[in-house]
């Protein structure tokens, strides 16, 4: 028995946000992270849209896809890292607002940039069990609500002045090393039992490092705080993410590489067997130098960070979607999915289309 990709699906929020507009806001430039990232635009949802709402965007459209109904569908995972809700998890909350039947589980999953990926090993493994034949895998994140909106932010939207007083300028500008990486989106697949054994998930595998947490992590809002949250903490701008940009990059660029060549040994493929590299998408200079090390020419990695930014759990669906839109992924290919984030988790999968 082999697990199958049946469809695919995107849920992209409508705001697009240039380059140009953040430069109003903080002391950066297109040409800075254009060249440092490759994102020339990415998306910011609206107030009061979460990642469950561009989840079931994505959702309904890969249903749709494959041809099946929400009866059909035997458990749902949801991986993000940021949920509606502290808890519970966006999986109760897609369940009840699609429509989906109370007799199916929902299991809700993190890690970060990996959260597509390890969701891809999940599914792949509860349907190769035996029990569960059908499901619905979203990886979705918002990273807007991370960001101090009284500081201008709604002004990227089109909402709100971007008149600053020079102290929230400067504010702006400490976490600008973060902020202009990241936007909103999701993407969704069904994934379906096969009795084919030419198609499906061939291999995955999966490592954590938690060696190094604070490379890129949350400090504040957490449990081993009375009370978590204070406002001490939103003072100290805790709840915004913390990143080593440059120990991330180096981890990203010698530990995908790594993983994809340990996940072919695995399958007894060689890394230029491989068709498509769908790699997470976190910098241009990333994606390009994980191509390198593998030997992979440009036409085999594709790579969407210029529309969309980093989105997290979202960025592999997107990016499979894509490519099965515009025809880039065909029948009989190999793809090997590969991610690396905050945890540190990363790995990689293949699959033959
Ligand atoms: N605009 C202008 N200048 C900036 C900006 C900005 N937005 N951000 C940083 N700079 C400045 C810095 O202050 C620094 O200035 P200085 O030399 O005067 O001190 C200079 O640019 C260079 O900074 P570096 O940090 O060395 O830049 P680098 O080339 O390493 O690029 C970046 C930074 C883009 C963050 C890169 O390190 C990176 O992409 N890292 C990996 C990110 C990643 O993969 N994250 C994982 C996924 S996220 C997840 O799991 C949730």
């Amino acid at each position: 028995m082999k697990s199958v990709i049946t469809g695919s699906g995107i849920g992209i929020p409508k705001n697009v946000v240039r380059n140009d507009a953040l430069t109003k806001i903080m002391d950066t430039s297109d040409e800075w992270i254009r060249t440092r990232s490759g994102v020339e635009e990415r998306h910011y949802v609206d107030d009061g849209q979460g990642s469950a709402e561009l989840g079931m965007i994505a959702a309904e459209s890969a249903l749709h896809a494959a041809g099946r109904s929400k009866d059909e569908i035997e458990a749902i995972i949801f991986a993000t890292m940021t949920p509606n809700f502290y808890f519970p998890g966006n999986g109760p909350v897609v369940q009840a607002k699609m429509g989906f039947s109370d007799s199916i589980p929902t299991f809700d999953i993190r890690q970060q940039c990996s959260g597509f990926l390890y969701g891809l090993d999940l599914a792949d493994s509860l349907i190769r069990s035996g029990k569960y034949a059908r499901l619905l895998l979203i990886g979705a994140d918002v990273h807007t609500p991370f960001m101090p909106w009284e500081k201008g932010w709604a002004s990227t939207i089109g909402q709100g002045s971007s008149e600053l007083s020079a102290e929230d300028f400067a504010f702006n500008t400490s976490i600008r090393d973060r902020t202009v990486l990241f936007g909103d989106g999701a993407g969704a697949v069904v994934i379906e039992a096969s009795e084919n054994n030419d198609r499906g998930f061939l291999a995955a595998k999966l490592f954590t490092d938690g060696s190094n947490i604070e490379a890129l992590y949350v400090p504040g809002v957490g449990f081993r705080k009375r009370p978590y949250v204070d406002h001490q903490q939103i003072d100290r701008a805790e709840p915004i993410p913390v990143m080593e940009g440059r120990e991330v990059f180096k981890q990203a660029v010698s530990k995908m590489p790594e993983a994809v060549r340990s996940v072919c040994a695995a399958a007894g493929v060689e890394v230029s067997d491989i068709d498509v590299l769908l790699i997470h998408q976190a910098n241009l200079r990333i994606v390009e130098g994980v191509a390198k090390q593998l030997a992979l020419p440009p036409e085999k990695v594709p790579h969407n960070i210029e529309r969309y930014g980093n989105t997290t759990a979202g960025t592999l669906p997107i990016l499979y979607h894509e490519c099965v839109q515009d025809g880039r992924i065909k029948p009989g290919m190999l793809l090997c999915f590969t991610a690396l984030g905050s945890g540190l988790h990363w790995g990689a999968a293949l699959y033959r289309t």
